[in-house]
Formats: C-alpha cells, structure tokens, sequence
C-alpha cells in the first residue's frame, strides 16, 4: 500500500529525514464478517485479551530509545487535536473490543497523563463490562513524571494499577536518560503515591541499553526488593525507526539475570497470565519478583493477545507493525457499534503478525519503502 502523503512533515529538513509520521500507512479496512461463535482468534490462534490504548502522541521526555531529540526536535509536528479520537470515541471503541473478548485496557502514550482530564476517560472506561460482566481491568503506563499530582484522582476514577517507567536511580543518568533533565526524585515520588493511592502491585520498567545504563541494574535491584514493587528489565527494543537501535547496546536478559544471581539466588515464578510479556522470577530470600522482557532474544509473540489503538484512531496488531487500520474513519463516517465490532473482529481474524519471532528467524526487515510505526505514537 502505498503510504499516505504527508500531513505532518512541516520543515524540509524533517521531511527529508522522514520521519514516521510521514509514512504512516493504512491497510483497508476489512467488511464487516460474521463473528464465531465461539471465542476470537487470529489465524496464528491467539485470542484478543488486552488493548492498548495510546491517548497522547506527546511527551514530556526525550529517551533517546524512544523519542530522540534529535528527531522529535521543537519543531516537530505533533497531531492536532481534532485528529486525536475523543474520550466518547475511546469509549465507544473499547466497549466493541470487550465485547470480542478484551479483559485488560492499558492506557499509554506518549505520555498519558498529559492528556488533560485522563481520569475522566478512566471514570468512563471504568463503567464498561467485559463479557463476563465484570468491569475490565484499567491499567497506565506512564512516565511518572506527573504521577505524584494525579495517583489520587486516577484510584477514585476506578484506575487499578500503574506501570511507571524508570531507567536509573542515579540523578545524573536518570536526567541524562530521559534528555529533558528530569530529576529522579519526582519520579520516585509519584511511585510512592501511587502506592499511596492503592494503585499498586506497582510495576517498574527499566529499559536496559549495554553502556548507557546497565551500570544502574543492580541499584536498581537493591532498591526495589522488598519494596513490593515489581521491577522489570525491558530489552532494548528495535522499535520504530528512529532510535539507531545496535544489537551490541542490548543487554540480553541471560545475562542481566546472571548479573543478579551473583548477589542474591533467584528462582523462576510460573506465569500468571498467558501471553505475559515478562518472564517472572523470585528472590529467595523473599525479596519479592522480578521481571524479565527479553523481546530480542527470547520473543513472546506465540501467545501475544494485545491489540493497539493509536492516538488518532488506528489499530496496529503488532508494536512493529508498518500500518494500521482506521477505525476512527468508520466511528466518524456514521458505523453502528454492530458494524464497528464485526470490522474489528475480521482484523483480528485475519491477523498473523510475529515481528519478534521473525527478526530472530532473520526474517523481518520491513519491505521497501516501509517504516516501522514509533512507539510513542501506538504506546509501549
Ligand atoms: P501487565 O503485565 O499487565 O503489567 O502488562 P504488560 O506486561 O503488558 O506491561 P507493560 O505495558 O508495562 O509492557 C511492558 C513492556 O513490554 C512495554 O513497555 C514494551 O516495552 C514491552 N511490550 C509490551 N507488549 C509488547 C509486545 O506485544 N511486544 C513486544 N515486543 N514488546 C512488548
Ligand atoms: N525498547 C524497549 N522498551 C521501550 N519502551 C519505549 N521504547 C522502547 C524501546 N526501544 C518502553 C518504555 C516504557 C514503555 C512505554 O515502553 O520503557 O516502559
Ligand atoms: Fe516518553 Fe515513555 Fe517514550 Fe520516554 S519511553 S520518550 S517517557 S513515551
Ligand atoms: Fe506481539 Fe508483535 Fe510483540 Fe510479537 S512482536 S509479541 S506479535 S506485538
């Protein structure tokens, strides 16, 4: 397909870089199919479980390894806000994904807590039902920069759980890290009122990139064990096409874990969901869990249940994917919720996306001319 004209792309040398935004591509959408009677699957079998909801394309930081400086510079181009889908249209679309089976909504970015009033979008989420007919599982990732001011405000809203983002516990890398100078302390502040809030089991993301940071793995470690929090070490990603992603700056978690082994015996924990991103070990001293998110060397994408909406209305069914389709087309060009669902099940029915397992089969570069759409525009 080819890829749409740019909209965004407003300095020539922007342009000239090409950036993602400038080549987003759209598959068609499919026509509306009759559902299965029983549960939904993807042609690879898999069941749609968890969507990813991405509700800002803007954020606060600059990690490199997600959005570089570089690239998303001051001049860049975000969406405007008519592109973006409304908190109604949100709703509207989760509502059709739990009918089809999705349990589990993530809320990302960009950063999602710069999207103004989010807990009313959580409140409004909150008051769906799966097809159990329990309310869905309302989950954030977020960078935890303004987490301190809003946890409260989240918890009332019906928020459960928080993931907070946190590559480093020294100042100096933290701030060098997210490349806006952002203290450490902050961060750390928002996690405490997080927990504060009841927003807890608390996850932590830590990024490792081999000579940036994975000096900071064991501090980390000792941090949070015994905290309750569980810290995750997250492979750097090949993600998007602007990070200058080297094999040689990943960490492999083989050897991250060996690396924590040396100071306290670790044992593996059974996984608590299928399609879990994170492989789960446990300190033996009772220090609590720990989390392993090796999407390089060790792919996941056999039981990969998530779905993505973008920030202007796509659904990508892969972090790597090269296009998405448009459901905000047909939620804004007048398609009942019946027709809305039946289109998203016959995406997801024919959906046969395993990025991760290909790329260590040698086989996944994009075909010509494609880019890998950024993450911070579909969320991590
Ligand atoms: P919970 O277990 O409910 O907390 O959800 P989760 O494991 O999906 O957590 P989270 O959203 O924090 O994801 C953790 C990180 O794993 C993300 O930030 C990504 O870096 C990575 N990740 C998540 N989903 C995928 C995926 O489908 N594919 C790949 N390759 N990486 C993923
Ligand atoms: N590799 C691994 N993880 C990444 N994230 C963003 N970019 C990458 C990458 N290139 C993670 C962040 C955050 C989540 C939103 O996505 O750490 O936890
Ligand atoms: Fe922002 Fe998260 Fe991307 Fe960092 S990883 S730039 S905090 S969206
Ligand atoms: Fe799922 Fe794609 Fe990640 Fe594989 S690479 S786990 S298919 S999102």
């Amino acid at each position: 397909m080819a890829p749409r004209p740019s909209v965004l792309g407003q300095n020539a040398a922007m342009a000239e870089r090409a950036t993602p935004l400038d080549t987003r591509a759209l598959h068609a959408l499919p026509p509306a199919a009759a559902l299965p009677a029983g549960p939904l699957a993807d042609r690879l079998r898999r069941p749609l479980r968890d969507l990813r909801i991405s509700v800002t394309d803007r954020c606060n930081f600059r990690c490199s390894y997600c959005m570089p400086k570089e690239v998303f510079g001051q001049r860049h181009a975000f969406l405007p806000h008519a592109a973006l889908l409304s908190f109604e249209e949100i709703a509207r679309t989760a509502r059709q994904f739990l009918a089809l089976g999705v349990h589990k909504l993530r809320l990302t970015g960009g950063e999602p807590l710069l999207r103004k009033d989010l807990e009313r979008l959580v409140g409004m989420l909150a008051a769906l039902r799966t097809t159990g007919g329990v309310p869905p599982e309302i989950t954030l990732t977020t960078n935890g920069s303004l987490l301190a001011r809003k946890a409260q405000a989240l918890r009332d809203a019906g928020l459960r759980r928080v993931t907070v983002s946190l590559d480093a516990l020294d100042d100096a890398v933290f701030r060098r890290m997210n490349d806006v100078d952002f203290p450490v302390a902050e961060v750390l502040r928002g996690i405490d009122a997080a927990r504060t809030a009841g927003l807890g089991p608390i996850k932590v993301n830590m990024v490792v990139k081999r000579g940036t940071n994975d000096h900071e793995v064991l501090p980390m470690a000792e941090h949070f064990r015994g905290s309750g929090c569980v810290l995750r070490f997250i492979e750097f990603m090949d993600v998007g096409a602007t990070n200058r992603w080297r094999m040689d700056e990943v960490l492999p978690s083989a050897e991250l874990l060996e690396r924590l082994q040396r100071v306290h015996p670790l044992e593996p924990l059974a996984a608590a969901a299928p399609g879990e991103t994170a492989q789960r070990w446990r300190w033996r001293d009772g220090g609590g869990e720990i989390g392993l998110i090796s999407s390089v060397t060790r792919p996941f994408c056999r039981d990969c249940n998530r779905a993505r909406l973008s920030t202007e209305g796509r659904l990508y069914l892969c972090l790597f994917a090269t296009a998405g389709y448009d459901l905000r087309a047909l939620l804004r060009g007048g398609a009942d919720d019946d027709t809305l669902a039946r289109t998203i099940g016959a995406i997801w029915q024919q959906r046969d996306d395993r990025y991760s397992e290909l790329r260590e089969a040698g086989g996944a570069a994009p075909a010509g001319g494609e880019q890998r759409v950024e993450m911070h525009y579909i969320g991590g």
